[in-house]
């Protein structure tokens, strides 16, 4: 039986410890009580979704006194440069400024993006980690979990120049669903899961933050606030996410001086016949390949149709993007539903598990066999060595570098 709760009980009391983390201090967020019990403690039932103004941050907005540099982010070493396969690219309509990068850096780490302030593109693309987080599927507004693992973003610039002319099949998302980053941006937004926001409301919303006002006007002339500049602004702070600073960016310029004899070892397997990775993981400035491919994780695809999800072809089930491998020691789980927990199982699915689903890519099929999973049959010694080519890959400096991280600080 429930009765009605006196207001002091419902300020100061722990409601469950569900709800609690909706309690900020003393303010109550988006809290629908049912009543409370005969001792006043109160009953929360679901969680009602909160369109009013956000009490939840704490936060102050920090940015440098001086404008940081992302406009010329992309003037990178020699071998970004010098990489025929891939390119830097971004729309001529939408250069990366840096009062644009800056702004969207700033809507990157905005908990007000999400219905209920709780989330931001950050919750689930975390700098630490590479911009991608660490659970098999992600934490959406309301705690739903999203369909598929968050995928870390590095290098996401290069993505579309791809496969020009080449017919290759360019596009963001594990089924390289949205065609470029600006439309990309504005889908986390509005996913029911993910962000459960209306562009209206949320140019509504950011309309009336004061912080906005400035940071709009030095990045599109007017303190005007449309969707189309929080997608282009998302767009060019994520096209400004550049790791080019890993142990084997270093090197590529110093012919692998650098490496252990063991990472060298797991270089030649990635790259040769051994283990053939760099046939579809390619290029050096991405390590990804443009077509979207299958690698063999299930015999068939029952729930996830991947790229066939977007043609309706059958040839295209269990096609996924070929992701980055940048910083992939700090990006586990993995694949597109993280069913691998640490990088060992993923050399073992490429050495021992490939399956033979009907669409196997024909790098990951055995010599002249239709159908037939190739076994790479590596020693122990060898998995542990490109194990430790992979590690060579983690960029520090991308994962610590200011102009990418929280402008917001708690107070
Ligand atoms: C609730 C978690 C969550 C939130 C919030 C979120 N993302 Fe993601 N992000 C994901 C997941 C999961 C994927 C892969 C989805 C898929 O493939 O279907 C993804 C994929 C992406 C990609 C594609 C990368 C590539 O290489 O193709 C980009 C870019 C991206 N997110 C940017 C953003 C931005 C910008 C925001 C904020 C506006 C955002 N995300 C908010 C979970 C999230
Ligand atoms: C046929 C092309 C192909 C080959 C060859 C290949 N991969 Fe992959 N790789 C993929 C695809 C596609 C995915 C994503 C699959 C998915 O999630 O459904 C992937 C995913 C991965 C991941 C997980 C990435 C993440 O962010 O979760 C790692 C690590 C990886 N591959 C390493 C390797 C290594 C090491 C080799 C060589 C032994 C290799 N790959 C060979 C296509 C390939």
């Amino acid at each position: 039986m429930l009765y009605s709760c006196s207001l002091y009980s419902v300020r100061n009391r722990t409601i469950s410890t569900k709800a609690a983390r909706l309690l900020v201090g003393s303010t109550i967020i988006a809290v629908t009580l049912a009543g409370c019990s005969k001792d006043n403690t109160p009953v929360a039932t679901p969680i009602v979704q909160n369109t009013a103004p956000d009490t939840t941050n704490s936060v102050e907005l920090v940015l440098p006194a001086t404008r940081i540099e992302y406009s010329n982010i992309h003037l990178l070493p020699a071998h970004f440069i010098a990489d025929n396969n891939v390119r830097y690219t971004e729309p001529a309509d939408n250069p990366v400024t840096n009062a644009g990068a800056t702004l969207g850096r700033v809507l990157f780490y905005d908990k007000k993006l999400s219905l209920n302030n709780s989330t931001a593109c950050a919750s689930c693309h975390k700098q630490e980690l590479a911009f991608t987080d660490n659970k098999r599927l992600s934490d959406g507004f309301m705690h739903g979990l999203t369909r598929r693992h968050s995928m870390s973003l590095n290098n996401v610039a290069y993505v579309e120049a791809r496969g020009n002319g080449g017919g290759a099949v360019q596009g963001f998302f594990w089924d390289t669903r949205a065609a470029t980053l600006e439309i990309q941006a504005l889908m986390p937004i509005q996913d029911k899961t993910e962000m459960g926001m209306t562009l209206d409301s949320l140019t509504k919303r950011l309309a009336q933050t004061d912080y906005y006002k400035s940071l709009f006007a030095a990045a599109f002339g007017t303190p005007d606030v449309t969707s189309d500049r929080i997608a282009k602004s998302l767009a060019q702070f994520v096209r400004s996410l550049i790791s080019y600073r890993s142990k084997y960016d270093a090197g590529l310029q110093s012919n692998f001086q650098n490496f252990t004899a063991q990472e060298q070892r797991g270089r030649t397997i990635f790259n040769n016949r051994d283990g053939n990775c760099s046939s579809c993981h390619a290029t050096r400035t991405q390590l990804i390949m443009d077509d979207p491919k299958n690698n063999g994780l299930d015999a068939a695809s029952t729930t996830d149709l991947g790229r066939a999800e977007v043609t309706n072809n059958a040839r295209d089930a269990g096609l996924f993007r070929v992701p980055s491998l940048r910083n992939i020691a700090l990006t586990a789980p993995y694949m597109h539903d993280g069913r691998f927990a640490t990088l060992e199982e993923v050399v073992e699915h490429y050495n021992s598990g490939v399956k033979p689903h009907p669409n196997l890519s024909r790098e990951l099929r055995a010599d002249g066999q239709q159908n037939t999973p190739r076994r790479l049959n590596l020693s122990d010694a060898d998995k542990q060595a490109l194990v430790a080519f992979l590690k060579t890959l983690t960029d520090i400096e991308f994962t610590h570098d200011t102009r990418f991280s929280n402008p917001f600080i708690a107070q």
